[in-house]
C-alpha cells in the first residue's frame, strides 16, 4: 500500500469483514450484547486463553449474573470461580471495577474510554475491546497478538514494544468505522489462528494480497524480537505436612504481591547449595515456627508466570512439633483432602493437589508420638 489512500484502508475492512463472516469463531461472549458479560469476558481473556476462559465465563456468568450481583459477592468467592485462569490479580480488578461501576456510574459501564481506562485492571486495550464489542465504538485494540498481526502487515521491523505509538496508530487507522465490534473480533482471530507466531498461515489469511511482509517474504521474521531477555528461574521447595489426624497444612499468601490471598502448601525458594529437604524444613520453621520430618517426594511441576518459570519439588512431610505462627502468611489450615477445593489455590497447585488425591494417604512415622497438633 503506498500512501494514505481510503480505498486501501477500506480494502483491510471489506476483506477482514468477509472473511469473519465465514470464518469467525462463535465464542459465548461474541453472543451477547451485555455489557457487563464482555466485560467479564475481556477480563478473563487478558492473559488467558479462549479454550480455558470458556467454561470459566460460563460459570461466572451463572453465580453472577449481573454487575450488581459481582460487586456484592465475597472475595473468596470471586477468587473461587477465578481458579484456573492465573494472574489472580485480575479478580481483584474486576471485583473492585465492578464495585465502582454500581456506586458511581449507577451500574452502567462508562462509555468514555478516559474514564474506562482509570478503573482497576482496565488499560488502553481492555477498554478499546469493551468498547468496541459492547457498544460498537470505533476504538482499536492492541494486545499481543494484534501486534504481530499489525508489525507483519505492515512489514515493520522495530519490536513491538519500542513501537507502540505506531502500532496504536496502525490499528486506530484500520479500524472499521461502521462495524468496529465486527473488526476488531475479527482481528483478534486472524492473530489468534492464522497470523501465528511460528507458522503464519499466509494462505488462510484475509490479507495476503495487502500484506508487505509477504510479498518481501518477511512473514517469519517479523515481528523483531529484541534479544534474549531470560525469564528467571526458581527452584521451590514445597511441604504437603501431615498431621496424625490425616489433614494437610495450608496457608494463605498475604494480600498483596504475587498471588495473592491464594491458598498454598507452604515452601520457599531452594537457596544455592541447599538440598531440597533442607530449604522445605528451613521455610517452614521461617515460615510458620513448625517443626517437620520430611519424607517421600510426591511430584514435580513446572509453570510458567509471564515473568517467572518456577519448578516445585514437592514432598509429604509430618508434622513433629510447634504451634503455627503466621510470618510469612495471612492464615493457615488443617484440611481433609476432599475440603482442598473449597480454597482458591494458585494454577500450578493444582497439579500437587491431584497429586495427592491419586496416590495412598502415607503412613504416619511411629516414632513421631502420634503427632497430634496443638492448638492456641
Ligand atoms: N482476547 C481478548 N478479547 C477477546 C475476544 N473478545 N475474543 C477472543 N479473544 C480475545
Amino acid at each position: 500500500m503506498t500512501g494514505d489512500r481510503w480505498a486501501d484502508w477500506q480494502w483491510f475492512r471489506t476483506e477482514l469483514l468477509a472473511w469473519y463472516a465465514q470464518h469467525g469463531r462463535d465464542l459465548p461472549w461474541r453472543r451477547t450484547h451485555d455489557p457487563y458479560a464482555i466485560l467479564v469476558s475481556e477480563f478473563m481473556l487478558q492473559q488467558t486463553q479462549v479454550v480455558t476462559v470458556i467454561a470459566h465465563y460460563q460459570k461466572w456468568l451463572k453465580q453472577l449474573p449481573t454487575i450488581q450481583t459481582c460487586a456484592q459477592a465475597q472475595p473468596q468467592d470471586i477468587f473461587k470461580l477465578w481458579e484456573g485462569l492465573g494472574y489472580y490479580r485480575r479478580a481483584t480488578y474486576l471485583h473492585q471495577t465492578c464495585q465502582i461501576i454500581v456506586r458511581e456510574y449507577g451500574g452502567k459501564i462508562p462509555q468514555a474510554l478516559d474514564t474506562l481506562i482509570t478503573l482497576p485492571g482496565i488499560g488502553r486495550t481492555t477498554a478499546g475491546g469493551i468498547l468496541s464489542h459492547a457498544f460498537n465504538l470505533p476504538t482499536p485494540i492492541l494486545d499481543g497478538n494484534v501486534q504481530r498481526v499489525l508489525s507483519r502487515l505492515f512489514a515493520l521491523t522495530t519490536p513491538p514494544h519500542r513501537n507502540q505509538k505506531q502500532l496504536w496508530h496502525y490499528s486506530q487507522r484500520l479500524l472499521d468505522p461502521v462495524a468496529p465490534g465486527r473488526f476488531n473480533q475479527a482481528l483478534m482471530d486472524v492473530g489468534a489462528g492464522v497470523c501465528l507466531p511460528k507458522d503464519p498461515q499466509c494462505g488462510r489469511c484475509p490479507w495476503q494480497n495487502g500484506c508487505m511482509s509477504t510479498q518481501t517474504q518477511q512473514q517469519h521474521d517479523l515481528p523483531v524480537r529484541e534479544p534474549g531477555k531470560e525469564i528467571p528461574h526458581r527452584t521451590i521447595g514445597v511441604g504437603v505436612i501431615w498431621n496424625a489426624q490425616g489433614q494437610v497444612l495450608i496457608d494463605q499468601r498475604p494480600s498483596t504481591g504475587l498471588l495473592a490471598n491464594l491458598w498454598e502448601f507452604p515452601g520457599g525458594k531452594v537457596e544455592a547449595g541447599e538440598s531440597v529437604p533442607d530449604c522445605i524444613r528451613r521455610e517452614i520453621y521461617e515460615e510458620l515456627g513448625l517443626e517437620i520430618q520430611v519424607g517421600e517426594h510426591l511430584i514435580t511441576v513446572n509453570h510458567r508466570y509471564t515473568h517467572l518459570r518456577v519448578t516445585l519439588v514437592v514432598h509429604h512431610c509430618f508434622y513433629r512439633s510447634g504451634i503455627p505462627e503466621l510470618r510469612g502468611c495471612q492464615a493457615y489450615a488443617w484440611v481433609e483432602l476432599p475440603d482442598l477445593c473449597r480454597y482458591p489455590f494458585p494454577q500450578a497447585n493444582q497439579k500437587i493437589i491431584q497429586a495427592l488425591q491419586e496416590s495412598p494417604i502415607p503412613p504416619y512415622p511411629l516414632e513421631m508420638g502420634g503427632g497430634r497438633v496443638q492448638s492456641k
